[in-house]
Parts: C-alpha cells; structure tokens; sequence
C-alpha cells in the first residue's frame, strides 16, 4: 500500500496542480451530496416557508462533505450499495449542519459567517435558526429509519441508536458543553482530548463506523476504523484551532482569531501552534496506520487522514 502523497510537499507552482485522486473523489463526493440533500429538502409555500428556507439556505451552502466522504470510503471497503451509504452520508451532514447553526447561535460562539455567507441566524433570525438545526436533526434521523437506507431493521436501528449517541450528552452535545465552559488557562491534555473527541470526533467516528455497519465488518474491521477515525477526529479539530490562528476568513469563509479571545481551551492554548501542528500531524499518520487491515482498498481513506492536517479551510 501506498503512503499518501498527500503527506509529501505541495506542489510549488499552480502550473503543477493535477487534481488528485483524493481531490477528485471528494469533489464528486460534494456533487453527490448536493443532488441527495437537495432531494430531502423541499420547498414550501405555507406559514412555515422561512423554516424551509432556512434548512436548504444552511445545507445546500458548500461545505467540504468530509463526513459525507469518510461514510462513502468506508462503505467502498465493503463494497456496500451506493444509494445505501449515500442515503446515510446525507443524513450525517444534516446533522453536522445542525451543529454548525446552533454553534453559530449568540448564545454559543456569536458567529455572524459561515462557508462564506451571514449565519442562519444573521440571514433569517434566531428562533428560525434554532428551529431549522431541530428539523434538521430530526430529518437526519427520519432519514435512518426509511427502509430504502437498508433492507435490513437491525442495520437501521445500529445506525439509529450509534448515530444518537455520537450526537448526545456523550457525544457531540457533551462537548459542545464542556467547549462552553472549558478554560484556556485551566485545562489539561486529559480534558481537552476528552473535549474535542466529543465534539468532533463523535461524529467522524459514525462517519467511518456506519461504513462498517453497511458492510457487516467484522470486529477487527470495525476496530481498525474506529482507531482511525479516533485519531482522525482529533487531527481534524486541531487543525480547525490552527487554522482559527493561521487560517484567512476569506478562505475559511468564517471569522478567524476568535478562539483566543474567547477564551476557548483548544490543543493550542495548551500547547503553542508549533507543538499542535506536530500533534495533529502525528494522530493524522497514526490514522493511516491504523488501516493496514485493508491494504490499497483504503488509500482514499489514508489520502483523507493527511487532507485533514494539510486544508487551509
Ligand atoms: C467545522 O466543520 C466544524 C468543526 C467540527 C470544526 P467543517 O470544517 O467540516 O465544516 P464544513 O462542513 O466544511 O463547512
Ligand atoms: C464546532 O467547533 C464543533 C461543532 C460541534 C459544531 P468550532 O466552534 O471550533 O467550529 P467552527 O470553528 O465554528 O467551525
Ligand atoms: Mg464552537
Ligand atoms: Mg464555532
Ligand atoms: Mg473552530
């Protein structure tokens, strides 16, 4: 199997840019989630047209669809259905775009951009954000339960009941909760790890793991994806702290140097940029590794790991 390329130096000039393999799935990968999302939000002409609006003005606005990504790769190990593991990789970003309307929120981190356009909030008003990230989340869900995701009851319920818990009090709303009222100045590495695996990494680890509940994985496949999406979350969050440092809000498409100001604990203000560059860069190998298991099936899934830490958005 091969190292990703993705892990050597950057192409130098733009004259050198090929779009890679991992670019090209992921571009079609947003393709993809543009048409499946677009089927599940209607339009409405009724009182409740503003809650409709507000759903599709927040999912159909980009986004990178790594989640979308990660539930796709994983599911190809195991030559699952595309329609399956499409259905289930729109569902996830339903809710991921709930989380990022209801963070954006005054009450949590007063955010006024996003993927380069005013929050849902700023475009519409609060009540409708909040109602909107609540729709969402239960069309996520509504979406697990429909047969035509699987034939299989048991498939749907695990996918169900996982997909709950990465998203509840021990999942992302827990840390959502503890990034509230975290520290900077007092936190440990044991905290911020617990933090940040709750807040991100619950989600990116459904994100790989339903990709093996499709499949009907065996316990040592499912295991070697749960390691790498641990360490993929955990990448993945750093890197959103570096690039809150270091990142550009016109690429990023959001505000940048908030963290700080704020007072959020992240692996940066524990440990200084450099240290959480060569952390993030260490889980993000460490990920890769974690895929020996399937050998050159999972080199887009490796090619993701070293995406994660090398994104400037
Ligand atoms: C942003 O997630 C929120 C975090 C968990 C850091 P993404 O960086 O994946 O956002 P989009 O979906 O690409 O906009
Ligand atoms: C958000 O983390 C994680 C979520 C669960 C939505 P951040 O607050 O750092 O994400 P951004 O920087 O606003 O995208
Ligand atoms: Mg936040
Ligand atoms: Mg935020
Ligand atoms: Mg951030």
């Amino acid at each position: 199997m091969r190292m990703s390329p993705l892990f050597h130096a950057a192409p130098t000039d733009l004259s050198d840019y090929m779009e890679s393999e991992f670019d090209k799935a992921l571009r079609q990968t947003a393709e993809l989630m543009e048409q499946e999302l677009t089927s599940f939000l209607p339009e409405n002409e009724g009182l409740e047209k503003q809650l409709y609006k507000a759903m599709r003005y927040a999912v159909l606005a980009g986004g990178k669809r790594l989640r979308a990504f990660l539930v796709i790769q994983s599911a190809d190990l195991f030559s699952v259905p595309r329609q399956h593991a499409t259905r289930v990789a729109a569902a996830l970003e339903l809710v991921h775009c709930y989380s990022l309307i209801h963070d954006d929120l005054p009450c949590m981190d007063d955010d006024d951009y996003r993927r380069g356009v005013p929050t849902v909030h700023k475009k519409f008003d609060e009540a409708t954000a909040v109602l909107a990230g609540d729709a969402l989340q239960s069309l996520a869900f509504s979406i697990l339960a429909d047969p035509q995701t699987h034939s299989s009851a048991e498939v749907r319920i695990s996918l169900t009941a996982k997909l709950a818990r990465a998203i509840g009090i021990k999942g992302m709303v827990g840390g959502q909760t503890m990034d509230m009222y975290a520290s900077a100045d007092d936190i440990d590495i044991i905290t911020i790890t617990r933090l940040q695996q709750l807040k991100t990494g619950a989600l990116i680890t459904f994100a790989c793991e339903a990709g093996a509940v499709l499949g009907h994985a065996s316990p040592p496949q499912v295991h070697a994806l749960k390691a790498f999406a641990h360490d993929l979350g955990l990448a993945f969050q750093i890197t959103d702290d570096i690039l809150d440092k270091e990142g550009t809000a016109e690429v990023m498409g959001k505000a940048v140097q908030k963290d700080g100001k704020a007072g959020k604990a992240t692996f940066v203000s524990l440990m200084g940029l450099e240290d959480a560059k060569i952390h993030a860069f260490m889980l993000a190998e460490q990920a890769a590794d974690h895929l020996d298991i399937f050998g050159p099936k999972a080199d887009l899934l490796r090619d993701a790991a070293a995406f994660t830490i090398k994104r400037k958005k």
